[in-house]
């Protein structure tokens, strides 16, 4: 049966203290990604984006899963039968948010709480940082049910692990541990389930302390120098650093500098400058 719940029910959010705790919330359905779902999620992170009380945004799921992927009937199953102008819609919807989270304002951190399977690593991947339960599971399920992991699944599994692992992952349908996939490099770290909120709190609290301009440049620096050469790289980063100056850069610097050099109230190499 399709999910009868209203499409503002899918995603939830709290905003405490700064960070943006974003939930998937079709726990009934292990959070699969429905159409609805697709485009209330777009909706919460436009409306989060700007706003002067987040600076840093988690993703997570409400009950056992992250998300489990593509919804196989309402996002499949439903616009096969409509036609393909409905199969483009939704992959639209998707694609959307996802590359819009990849491009997001402020810190983002993926707290991957359970199942994480297939279409659900276009988010992973968009998280500048993620940190999942011991006890999550990650898997190229598609595989198994005669598909090839589209959506950029593939392209996280390239990107984030080496080439065999990728290829292992993507061709057998087996899934990871959290154990496992931290140390392939899909997420930072693994926790045991009842600290991962925690650990989660201290990264973002790291975060907010940082200068919110600098920190947007840098994130969005590291994404863009992967698919750059050295030379247009280094070429960039002069441009983005200049670019920063415009948001107040050389005030902040100016004072952080000072802080250091002549009111020695802070060292660079142990933590950020009192804004
Ligand atoms: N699409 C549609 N419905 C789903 C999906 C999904 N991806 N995942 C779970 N559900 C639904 C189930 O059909 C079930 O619905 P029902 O209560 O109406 O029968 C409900 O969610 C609960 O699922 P269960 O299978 O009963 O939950 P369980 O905890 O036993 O298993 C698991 C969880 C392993 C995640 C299982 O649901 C599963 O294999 N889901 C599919 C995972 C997957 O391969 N996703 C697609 C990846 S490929 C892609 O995204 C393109």
């Amino acid at each position: 049966q399709p999910d009868p719940r209203p499409e503002e029910e899918t995603v939830r959010y709290e905003i405490e203290d700064g960070v943006a705790w974003v939930y998937f919330n079709r726990p009934d359905k292990r959070n699969c990604m429905s159409p609805k779902l697709n485009r209330q999620m777009k909706r919460v992170l436009d409306e989060l984006e700007f706003r002067d009380d987040v600076q840093v945004l988690v993703l997570t799921g409400e009950g056992s899963a992250w998300s489990a992927g593509m919804d196989l009937l309402e996002y499949f199953r439903a616009a096969e039968q409509e036609g393909i102008h409905k199969t483009r819609q939704h992959q639209r919807e998707a694609y959307g948010w996802w590359e819009r989270l990849r491009w997001y304002e402020k810190a983002t951190v993926g707290m991957i709480n359970g199942w994480c399977f297939g279409g659900a690593y276009g988010p992973l991947f968009a998280c500048d940082l993620a940190f999942c339960s011991d006890d999550a599971q990650f898997g190229l399920s598609e595989i198994n049910w005669a598909i090839l992991p589209g959506g950029g699944a593939s392209k996280v599994a390239a990107e984030l692990m080496g080439f065999r692992d990728a290829m292992y992952h993507a061709m057998m349908g087996e899934n990871l541990t959290g154990k496992q996939a931290a140390e392939k490099g899909l997420v930072n770290e693994s926790l045991p389930a009842d600290h991962l909120r925690a650990r989660v709190q201290e990264v973002a609290d790291v975060l907010k302390k940082k200068d919110s301009h600098a920190l947007r440049a840098t994130k969005w620096a590291v994404r863009r120098v992967r698919e750059m050469t050295y030379d247009n790289a280094e070429e960039y980063l002069i441009r983005a650093q200049e670019a920063l100056n415009d948001f107040g850069g050389w005030e902040t610097r100016r004072e952080a500098t000072k802080q250091f050099l002549d009111e020695k109230t802070f060292k660079p190499g142990l933590g950020a400058f009192d804004k």
